[in-house]
C-alpha cells in the first residue's frame, strides 16, 4: 500500500494575535504543531499548557505537542490530559525516555521521541519500541524559518527501513527546515509527517500551500 504524506503546519509560525483564526486556515491539514519552548532547552520562549488547552479547543485539527523544554517528565503527560493527539519529548532532555512514553500513553496520547540534528538515532534504538511517533529535527530546535540541514536524512533512511521491516511501528516525522524545495528529499527518505510552520503560515493561502506541499510529497513517495 502507497504511504500518504501527512502535513502538520506550525503554529509558531502564526499570527499569535489571532489563534483561533489561524487554526480555521488550515482545516485540510493532518495535524498541527505546537512547539512548546522553555527558555532554557532551547534560547527561545514560546507558550505552554494554557495557550495549548486554549488551541485545542478550537482546532480543527488534532494538536501535535512539540515539546522543546527540561524535565518534560514533569510537563508531557498534561498535554496528553489536554488532548492532544501526539506528545513529543526530546531524547537529550529525558534522563528515562521510555518513562515518559509509558506516561504519555496513559495519559491518552500518542507518545514522541525527538532527536537533534547532531543526537544519534542508534543511541535510542532500544527505546523506540515504547513510541509511536520518532521526529527527526532537520534544523536546531528553537526557531522557526531556518535553513534545512539534509543530513540528518540518513536518519530517516535508517528509521523507514526499521519500520517497512516490522522492527519498530513509528511515524516518522521531520521538522525544520520543510517547504517546496525541500519536501521531495524528506518523501524519497521516508518520512510520513512533515511539520512546516513558515512554508504554511507564511504563504498568502496556506490551504493552497498544504495542497501543494502534499501533493509534491506524494509525487516523490511514489516516484
Ligand atoms: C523549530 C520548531 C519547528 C518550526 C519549524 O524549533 O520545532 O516546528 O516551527 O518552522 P519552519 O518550518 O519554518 O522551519
Ligand atoms: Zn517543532
Amino acid at each position: 500500500m502507497p504511504r500518504l504524506p501527512m502535513i502538520a503546519p506550525s503554529l509558531l509560525s502564526a499570527d499569535f494575535a489571532r489563534l483561533a483564526e489561524e487554526t480555521a486556515r488550515i482545516t485540510g491539514a493532518d495535524w498541527l504543531h505546537f512547539d512548546v519552548m522553555d527558555a532554557h532547552f532551547v534560547p527561545n520562549l514560546t507558550f505552554g499548557l494554557p495557550v495549548m488547552q486554549a488551541v485545542q479547543a478550537v482546532s480543527p485539527v488534532p494538536l501535535d505537542c512539540h515539546l522543546m523544554i527540561e524535565n518534560p517528565e514533569r510537563w508531557a503527560p498534561g498535554y496528553a490530559e489536554a488532548g492532544a493527539r501526539n506528545v513529543t519529548v526530546h531524547a537529550e532532555a529525558c534522563a528515562d525516555p521510555r518513562a515518559v512514553a509509558r506516561d504519555i500513553r496513559a495519559a491518552g496520547a500518542l507518545a514522541g521521541l525527538a532527536i537533534k540534528p547532531g543526537t544519534p538515532l542508534e543511541d535510542y534504538l532500544d527505546v523506540l519500541p515504547d513510541f509511536d511517533t520518532l521526529l527527526v529535527m532537520s534544523v536546531e530546535p528553537g526557531f522557526g524559518g531556518q535553513s534545512f540541514i539534509a543530513d540528518v536524512l540518513a536518519k530517516v533512511r535508517t528509521a523507514r527501513r526499521l519500520v517497512d521491516t516490522g522492527e519498530l511501528t513509528l511515524i516518522v516525522e521531520i521538522d525544520g527546515g520543510i517547504n517546496a524545495d525541500t519536501i521531495e528529499q524528506a518523501a524519497e527518505a521516508g518520512v510520513d509527517m512533515f511539520v512546516a510552520g513558515s512554508a504554511v503560515y507564511g504563504a498568502d493561502d496556506p490551504a493552497t500551500a498544504i495542497a501543494a506541499l502534499q501533493e509534491q510529497a506524494a509525487a516523490a513517495m511514489q516516484g
